[in-house]
């Protein structure tokens, strides 16, 4: 058996950005109540000409360098989104086209908000049985394609983003110095689907939906099903809060990011936290926050890293990595 190894970091952010004062203009609401019930100071948008797949691109390309990988060295490309610049061919084919890794099999997962550490998830399982020895795992999302910018109970909440992490395979030891993913816990449940969707595709007209949320409910849901995945990863690692250097939370909200620090008596200083500045960039925020503490100095070689997501489906998950 292997043990994925985390080898380089990337991020893309789009040059546009749109601040609460700017949606203002546009629909009825205030920073002052965005920041308020959320956090949110801005969000940044692509331009008219990118997709989904020009972001996860440029963040490959990063995470790539940084690993001192070349594209030609990769064996899959797992993209996580709900934003695909076409119902097909997957995002991750067009990824692979556009940095030349000829040699990756490449292929989409949705699992919305908590699609980054599904994809993770996935790419682990082929690292693990040797069916990959490098893996690109990419979050990218343009939700503001799918946003209803009429509504302000959605407009103010989503950005575009793309986040890569490369992974390696290394035979895997039992040792403490073990680096590597340690675990990943997937749920879903379908039944609520109501409560956060993208409504009706016209794929004949090449329109996508908009994205339809009933914010209380899935708040109350988001606190208890992303406080059950910390428990589990916690536990399933037999290691408690004061074990961990880094919790990366999907960032949907701050109150939420704020509520499970209360619930689990984490310091705020341990939550990589980019809501303020990124908004939701759904399956982006994990792999988008990874880059910027990797990039600042906070997270270092060696160090215990929880990663948790809840969103559509419903669909939450958790992750430990040592990094
Ligand atoms: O990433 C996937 C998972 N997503 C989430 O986890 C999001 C979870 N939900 C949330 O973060 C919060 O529920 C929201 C930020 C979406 C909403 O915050 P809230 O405190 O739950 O507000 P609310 O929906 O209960 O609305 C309170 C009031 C309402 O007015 P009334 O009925 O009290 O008169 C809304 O119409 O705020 C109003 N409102 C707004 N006011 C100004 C809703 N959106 C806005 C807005 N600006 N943008």
């Amino acid at each position: 058996m292997h043990r994925s190894v985390v080898r380089g970091v990337g991020g893309y952010l789009p040059e546009k950005c749109i601040t609460n004062e700017d949606l203002a203009h546009t629909v009825d609401t205030t920073d002052a109540w965005i920041v308020e019930r959320t956090g949110m100071k801005q969000r940044h948008v692509l331009a008219e000409h990118q997709n989904t797949s020009d972001m996860a691109a440029e963040a490959a390309k990063i995470a790539l360098h940084n690993a001192g990988i070349s594209p030609s060295e990769i064996d899959l490309i797992v993209v996580a989104t709900v934003t695909p610049d076409h119902p097909f061919p997957a995002t991750a084919a067009r990824v692979q086209a556009k940095l030349c890794a000829n040699k990756a099999f490449a292929f989409d997962v949705n699992a919305v908000c908590s699609g980054f550490i599904y994809a993770l998830s996935v790419a682990d399982q082929y690292i693990k049985t040797g069916m990959a020895k490098r893996a690109l795992v990419i979050g990218a999302d343009a939700m503001s394609k799918i946003i209803d910018w009429t509504d302000r109970a959605t407009a103010v909440l989503f950005g575009d983003g793309a986040g890569a992490l490369v992974l390696e395979g290394v035979p895997a030891t039992h040792g403490d110095n073990d680096r590597g993913i340690q675990s990943t816990h997937l749920f879903s449940d379908g039944n609520h689907y109501d409560l956060l969707y993208v409504d009706t595709v016209s794929a004949s007209e090449n329109q996508a939906g908009h994205v339809r949320m009933q914010g209380r409910e899935i708040f109350k849901f988001a606190i208890k099903l992303i406080g059950e995945a910390v428990e589990v990863v916690l536990q399933n690692n037999n290691i408690t809060v004061d074990d961990i250097d880094w919790f990366v939370p999907h960032q949907a909200n701050l109150r939420i990011i704020e509520g499970i620090s209360t619930h689990f008596k984490i310091p705020m200083e341990k939550m990589v936290v980019t809501v303020d500045r990124h908004s939701n960039t759904s399956a982006a925020t994990i792999p988008l926050a990874l880059w910027e503490a990797q990039l600042d100095g906070r997270i270092q070689k060696n160090h215990r890293v929880v990663l948790e997501a809840m969103g559509g489906g419903l669909t939450w998950a958790s992750a430990l990595i040592k990094w």
